[in-house]
């Protein structure tokens, strides 16, 4: 059984709204949108469209073992970004933050190359994450704690392609 979440209509108003607080946090200096692979590329390709400002994009894939609906806590960093982060605000963009252990091993790596700021933007967040040791400071929406499908998010590879998020509770 699949019931809708977040409809298409939902989810296009509130990414704009965050193109907008992002254009705004961020008056100058050069803007890296990271988007973190395969989950956030629906919404990375959305989100920057709606942010109005200079910015460049690259990608991370990160891998992370075990059971496809667990968190593991291992992660290995698959594909690094090749561009320069050093001196720019990089926004790090993920589908949705679950216990945080991706987030905490990419941040650590991230800040360790010295950009000049590094944030987070999260279309989802299930605040269940009492392991992630940053702040989340852009969030699409405060997710109920079910497994999500849609608009990036895959349960073993599937759905990825739907416009909206559903739960598959
Ligand atoms: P964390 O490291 O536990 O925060 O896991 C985050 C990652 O787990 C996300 O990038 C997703 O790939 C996956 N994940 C966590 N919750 C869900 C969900 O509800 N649906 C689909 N993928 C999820
Ligand atoms: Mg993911």
């Amino acid at each position: 059984m699949r019931r809708i979440v977040y409809s298409q209509q939902q989810i296009a108003a509130r990414v704009r709204e965050l193109g907008d607080e992002i254009a705004k946090t961020y008056p100058d200096g050069d803007l890296l949108v990271l988007g973190l692979l395969k989950g956030s590329f629906i919404f990375l390709s959305d989100l920057v469209r709606d942010i109005r400002r200079p910015l460049q994009i690259d990608f991370l894939v990160a891998a992370s073992y075990g059971d496809a609906t667990v968190s593991s806590g291992t992660v290995k960093l698959v594909y690094d970004p090749e561009t320069e982060l050093g001196g720019k605000h990089i926004l790090l963009v993920e589908d949705i933050v679950d216990t945080g252990r991706t987030l905490n091993r990419l941040m650590d790596l991230l800040q360790a190359r010295k950009p000049r700021s590094l944030e987070i933007c999260a279309l989802l967040h299930k605040h269940v994450a009492a392991e992630l040791r940053y702040p989340t400071r852009f969030v699409g929406f405060d997710a109920p704690n079910e497994f999500l499908v849609g608009y990036g998010l895959d349960h073993a590879e599937n759905f990825r392609h739907l416009p909206y998020i559903a739960s598959l509770q």
